[in-house]
């Protein structure tokens, strides 16, 4: 069955009741997450048919990076971009070829670097000292890679500070408007003949498209001031980075199409300039299509506050706990049967299992009363959640299951991860 936005919301109710049917979830597994193939297929599909077919969209592999998931991913014909050493190998075992790979991480050693080139894998450079190591790399080797610029167009933040990558101040990338850095930029791609792109990626979560569409024309515009400069076309790709905005307040889809819609408005010959695109969305391609479920194992009231104390935290929810104003995410209660629970609604804490007390998930939700044995539903967790497991209290990483769901709404599962146990975990820490 295709996702559209009105089946994402019943393949999320079919996932659940089967996983209960199915007895995923029992006493040593009360919590799990269901990540729909799918819908995940879909969503890349709508992303290669909003921009021109010669795009290359390359995953970000930090927003979920289960070698099951990105090999999904790759057969929906994304490739990967990467931002350590680390992703960098995972993307390699889910068998992405060298040139469906950027590999973009801030601080990369000579080591990583050379390996990088060696295997003729894309790299955006993130300062003048890295670019001394590339050119080191050069002066003896040749590599297939394309070598991109990473700019901080300087533009500003979303809403969220921590996420937003363009500031005045930021780490990343070169900061463009700091007086020489343009003039040092255009100098190296003259001595540089290798250096064929300009990257770039203004932030994620809560950047408006108008932010994300001025750092693509900081970008696009550079472009053209180092080729007018050189009298040729050196360079040749933009890679314009992720950030789409993603609604968590309900089942909306990423809207790809608007979104490359707003970039051909914003810039009309972005794609027919000759410059070949590179996107590297995580967050709208991998979002909408997951759940995080836990059981809730006791109810309580204090100070006139009904609390249900769960298995979903701080481990696998650690953002929303310690932020809950910029990381809300719904909630929804089901019965032990997996059904979804109705009727009259009641303000209630949906508390973690971690032992600190603003391990909440939810503050004060309106939900029909919680009773043990129920579970809770976190919607949208497929981007940045159970991929950064926070392992306070020694908790332990939660299984993942991927799901498909057939002409007869028959729920396959297929294991994509057993997540931990306690020898797991008690192995980490020997
Ligand atoms: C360089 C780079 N590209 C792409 C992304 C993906 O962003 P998003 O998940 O918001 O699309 C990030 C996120 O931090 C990033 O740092």
């Amino acid at each position: 069955m295709n996702t559209t936005t009105q089946t994402l919301a019943s393949h999320k109710a079919l996932a659940m009741q089967a996983a209960v049917e199915q007895n995923l979830l029992h006493e040593i597994q009360p919590h799990i997450v269901l990540v729909n193939i799918q819908g995940i297929l879909d969503t890349a599909s709508a992303l290669s048919s909003a921009f021109p077919e010669n795009t290359r969209h390359c995953f970000a592999v930090k927003a979920n990076p289960y070698k099951k998931i990105l090999k999904v991913l790759k057969q929906g014909g994304m490739g990967a971009e990467v931002a350590s050493a680390t992703e960098l190998e995972l993307a390699l075992k889910a068998k992405f070829r060298a040139a469906q790979i950027v590999f973009d991480a801030p601080v990369k050693t000579v080591q990583e670097i050379n390996r990088a080139l060696s295997l003729g894998i894309d790299l955006n450079i993130d300062n003048f000292q890295e670019l001394e190591r590339v050119a080191e790399w050069f002066e003896v080797n040749s590599s297939p890679s394309n070598i991109g610029f990473r700019i901080n167009p300087q533009i500003g933040a979303g809403a969220i500070d921590s996420t937003s990558t363009a500031t005045l101040t930021s780490k990343f990338g070169i900061a463009l408007n700091d007086e020489g850095n343009r003039q040092k930029i255009i100098d190296a791609c003259r001595q540089y003949h290798w250096i064929n792109t300009i990257h770039l990626h203004v932030g994620s979560v809560a950047c408006p498209v108008q932010l994300l569409l001025d750092g693509v024309t900081a970008g696009y515009n550079l472009a053209q001031e180092i080729n007018a400069s050189l009298g040729q076309n050196q360079i040749t790709q933009l890679d314009i980075g992720g950030g789409l905005p993603v609604d968590f307040s309900h089942d909306e889809l990423p809207d790809f199409k608007a979104y490359a819609a707003a970039l051909k408005q914003a810039l009309p010959d972005i794609f027919n300039s000759g410059y070949r695109l590179t996107t590297e969305f995580g967050r709208a391609l991998i979002a909408k299509n997951a759940i995080s479920i836990g059981r809730v194992e006791y109810t309580k009231s204090a100070g006139n506050q009904a609390i249900a104390l769960t298995h979903l935290g701080v481990q696998t929810l650690t953002r929303t706990v310690y932020e809950p104003e910029y990381w809300k995410r719904r909630v929804s209660a089901f019965n032990p049967q997996g059904i979804l629970k109705r009727g009259h609604e009641t303000r209630q804490d949906i508390a973690g299992p971690a032992c600190f007390s603003g391990d909440i998930i939810a503050h004060k939700r309106l939900l029909p009363l919680l009773q043990p044995g129920d579970y809770v539903m976190v919607h949208d967790t497929g981007s940045y959640h159970f991929s950064s497991h926070y392992q306070y209290n020694a908790l332990p990483r939660l299984p993942v299951y991927g799901y498909r769901i057939d002409e007869n709404r028959q729920v396959k599962f297929k294991c994509f991860s057993r997540g931990q146990n306690t020898v797991d975990v008690i192995e980490d820490y020997s």
